[in-house]
């Protein structure tokens, strides 16, 4: 239980190398079993470094969520993006068209107030910006929920000028919270019909689109990928973590730790850990599939769990292992949800039995605007 990465410094990230190409792997080789490109959501690991790696292993292109995430990854070589979100505000724009000049660009729409102004900051612009609508399947988030706001957004763009419809888009983010596998299946199948239904309307209209883009972790894990989805866009299965382990029931795929430091035993069951909230985040999921218990999870502890935390202190509560490890021991935590965590962090350290390949900068780290 104790880490081989005794000489690192804590709290510190740690991505197991063989874990992750593993991860890696398995999504490709699924994207390819069914003829989807594999566009994955980049927002999980923040990594331009990563990216490329995904891109290497066969991947079509990455996604993000913001501009700022965008701006970097296109600093750092990447050149076919999608930003799977609606980007609104003129300032904003304006980094969007400078962008667009650039590299592929792609962003989400789902209102006439974005294509208003994006016709505004693009009027003079010689390449026009490409779109995607996004679909609401379930989530209850953001995209269009009817057919006729589908159809009357469809229409407003193929009367504008500098904005180009290129297809649909969807996220079933409530696959997490299916309440067994068969649900999870059956959400991303409906999910999956329900985007393919907006992409076949999209072309009664006569307007030419080329992407139905789908996909979150826990159903990419379990469903197939219905004939006719162009493109699938997960991003936590690159390292796995506690919610998406309790979905398949393994939580030995987990790629990426928290390396913490045993700071006090005060009492004869409790541990403190010198990581709390901000080193790990304190979220959890209450429901389906991907529920966690506690704030983390002991890497190959058999269930040990991360009772609470406060800001900078974790608690284990467990009497047996508390008097197994000794203060100033280092332990791996596996955090309920990796993509906010890797956002808490500077730099990763690559790492493959026992020894740092090497630190990898999360350069996307708070590019939240
Ligand atoms: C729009 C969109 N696409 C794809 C994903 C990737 O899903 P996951 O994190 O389950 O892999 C997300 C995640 O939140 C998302 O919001």
């Amino acid at each position: 239980m104790k880490s081989p990465y005794q000489f690192i410094d804590t709290p510190a990230l740690l991505i197991d190398n063989e874990l992750m190409e593993s991860n890696l792997d398995f999504m490709q080789k699924k994207a390819d079993q069914y003829h989807a490109n594999l566009r994955p959501h980049t927002k999980t690991h923040k990594m331009p470094e990563l990216a490329k790696l995904q891109l290497l292993k066969g991947a079509y292109g990455i996604t993000v969520a913001k501009v700022g995430e965008a701006e970097v990854m296109a600093e750092h070589g990447l050149t076919n993006i999608f930003i799977a979100n609606e980007i609104v505000g003129i300032s904003k724009l304006e980094r969007i068209k400078a962008l667009n000049r650039k590299i592929k660009l792609r962003i989400g729409v789902d209102n006439e107030y974005q294509i208003n102004q994006l016709e505004e900051v693009f009027k003079n612009e010689e390449k026009a910006i490409e779109v995607l609508i996004e679909v609401e399947v379930g989530e209850n988030r953001s995209g269009v929920i009817t057919d006729d706001q589908l159809l009357n957004l469809a229409k407003h763009i193929k009367n504008s000028k500098k904005v180009v419809l290129k297809g649909v888009f969807s996220h079933e983010g409530h696959s997490y919270k299916a309440k067994t596998i068969e649900d999870c299946i059956k959400a991303a199948n409906e999910s999956q019909q329900r985007t393919l239904r907006s992409g076949t309307m999209l072309r009664e209209l006569g307007i030419d689109i080329d992407t139905i883009s789908i996909g979150a972790t826990p159903s990419m894990m379990h469903a197939g990928i219905i004939e006719g989805i162009t493109e699938i866009r997960p991003g936590t299965y690159i390292f796995m973590d506690v919610g998406q382990g309790s979905a398949i029931q393994d939580f030995t795929k987990c790629a990426a730790t928290v390396l913490v430091t045993v700071i006090s035993k005060p009492t004869d069951e409790r541990i403190v850990l010198d990581a709390g909230a901000k080193s790990l985040t304190s979220q959890n999921r209450s429901e389906g599939i991907c529920a966690t218990q506690g704030y983390g999870l002991v890497k190959n502890s058999n269930g040990i769990r991360l009772s609470g935390v406060f800001d900078e202190h974790g608690l284990i509560y467990n009497k047996e292992f508390r008097n197994s490890i000794e203060i100033g021991d280092k332990i791996e935590i596996i955090p309920n949800h990796i993509c906010p965590t890797c956002n808490l962090y500077e730099k990763a350290y690559l790492v493959s039995k026992g020894s740092i390949l090497r630190e990898i900068p999360i350069l996307c780290k708070g590019k939240t605007q």
